[in-house]
């Protein structure tokens, strides 16, 4: 059994939204993968977090005439009940508002100021307040933010800069010798051909923004949300601000990102890093993007899906199932509530459940022998390793169809009274492969888990997917 440690994040949220099914779909998959490794007995360390300050947090907070502070505990709140609502279970919640985060953070950036990585300069951008983030003039399409549709502002200020110019060849060559893995391949591509473009500074500070980190040397100023945010990767373990001093479980063995901050992260993250005399990330997951019957998802629009309303339809587990099911290694899904609930009908109601009522019912009063194996599976490893999630569902998927076809062809409810013998050689098999089964979905769907267990332990039938409209 492999003793090494894994270590996994999220990106943190900002707290301006709902939680929606975009958070939950990364947080989610965070969920499986450090579950996984806890069932393998790796130490494991699984971080999720909310982006508090900046501008938009700000404006969000004056427009339901809430204080910041007020605004933020509330908001970090609810994002807390919605994942326990969805059973994920994280070894820490990061709130950037935290006090020991943000000591750490001035830390770190008088360090930086110290070795000459931040300096003082004039910047004059296009900015976007709903991206937090500057825009090259070619980012833009019919001269707005692509994803926001508004037209950034000109700001002109006095600035402090962090040399990320300094970090370019350096980064280069550790995300194409895959030191820093980037997977898909497409989205490793994606990164190098944008820095081939080269890197410049980046202003790391804000004049007229008063909800963020003030700079320890210039209280004028406080510092850029994404810098602020970043460091929760390294607080969230405890980390105290020190250069040079890794703590416990870093660096990151994989951390997971929508497409949309990949980028930032490549760049101003890594930089960071080097800077700060840490080591890097092993692996980014980058994957794609929920659409909505085509559409993206937006409040402008009205069609947000919010967890809750999947889990008030589909359950804890229909929910992680069908989420987790539905998006393919890094490209985007197209969902409907039509398409997700024919799917759980189809494969969490007639399938598996079925699968189990069945094995049961025709379990009682024979008493069939479950033979317990561990479940070794190189294939299943590998997949796991690749984060091809919706490849492993479908892989023991499989093994349950095959299971409802094996009991249809031996017409196993007619055996048992025909030829009990025979009858219970067979249900033992299958009893040992509901077994396997129950093992093989525990990350996915932790509590249908422990019901087939139980189920196979008192032979009490309970239904696992009642049937819906
Ligand atoms: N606060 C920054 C991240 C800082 S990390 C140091 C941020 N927050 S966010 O609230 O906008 O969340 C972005 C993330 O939400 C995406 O990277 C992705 O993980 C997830 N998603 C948001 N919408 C999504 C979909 N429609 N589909 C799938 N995931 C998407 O950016």
């Amino acid at each position: 059994m492999p003793e090494k440690k894994f270590y996994i994040t999220t990106p943190i949220y900002y707290v301006n939204d709902q939680p929606h099914l975009g958070h939950a779909y990364t947080t989610l998959l965070a969920d499986v993968l450090a579950r996984w490794h806890r069932q393998r007995k790796q130490k494991t360390f699984f971080l999720v977090g909310t982006d508090e300050h900046g501008i938009k947090i700000s404006q969000a907070a004056k427009k339901a005439n809430k204080s910041e502070k007020d605004f933020v505990d509330e908001k970090a709140k609810i994002f807390q009940s919605v994942w326990q609502g969805l059973n994920i279970k994280y070894d820490n919640f990061l709130r950037t508002s935290n006090l020991e985060h943000i000591l750490a953070v001035q830390k770190a950036i008088s360090y930086l100021k110290d070795k000459g990585f931040i300096y003082k300069d004039y910047y004059e951008g296009l900015y976007c307040s709903s991206c937090e983030q500057y825009k090259m003039a070619d980012d833009l399409i019919d001269g707005k933010c692509p994803d926001h549709q508004k037209i950034p502002q000109v700001i002109k200020e006095e600035s402090y800069f962090f040399k990320l110019s300094d970090f370019e060849k350096t980064i280069k060559e550790k995300i194409s010798s895959n030191k820093v893995k980037i997977v898909p391949e497409s989205r490793k591509q994606e990164i190098l051909t944008f820095l081939k473009k080269g890197l410049k500074d980046i202003s790391i500070s804000r004049k007229n923004v008063q909800w963020g980190i003030p700079l320890p040397f210039d209280k004028e100023y406080t510092l850029y949300v994404w810098i602020d945010a970043f460091l929760n990767y390294l607080t969230g373990l405890g980390w105290q601000g020190i250069a040079g001093k890794k703590p416990a479980f870093f660096p990151p063995d994989l951390q997971l990102m929508g497409k949309d901050i990949l980028r930032v992260h490549a760049t101003i993250w890594l930089a960071l890093l080097l800077a700060l005399k840490l080591p890097l990330p092993k692996k980014f997951f980058v994957h794609g993007y929920f659409t909505i019957e085509g559409q993206k998802m937006s409040k402008t629009i009205g069609n947000v899906v919010l967890p809750e309303d999947l889990i008030k339809k589909f359950g804890v587990d229909g929910t992680r199932y069908l989420l987790l099911s539905s998006l393919s290694f890094g490209q985007d899904s197209d969902i409907s509530w039509e398409k997700l609930t024919k799917k759980y009908n189809a494969e969490l109601a007639n399938n598996l459940g079925n699968l189990v009522a069945r094995a049961i019912t025709l379990n009682s009063g024979i008493k069939a022998k479950i033979i317990k194996t561990k479940i070794q599976n190189k294939n299943l490893e590998k997949l796991f390793e690749e984060i091809k999630i919706k490849e492993i569902l479908e892989m023991i998927w499989e093994k349950i169809s095959w299971a409802n076809k094996y009991v249809e062809e031996k017409k196993l409810w007619e055996l048992v009274k025909k030829n009990p013998k025979e009858g219970k050689k067979i249900l033992s098999k299958l009893l040992s492969l509901i077994f396997e089964i129950s093992k093989l979905i525990e990350p996915f769907m932790p509590k249908t888990s422990e019901k087939i267990l139980q189920q196979l332990k008192t032979g009490q039938i309970d239904i696992l997917f009642p049937r819906i409209k």
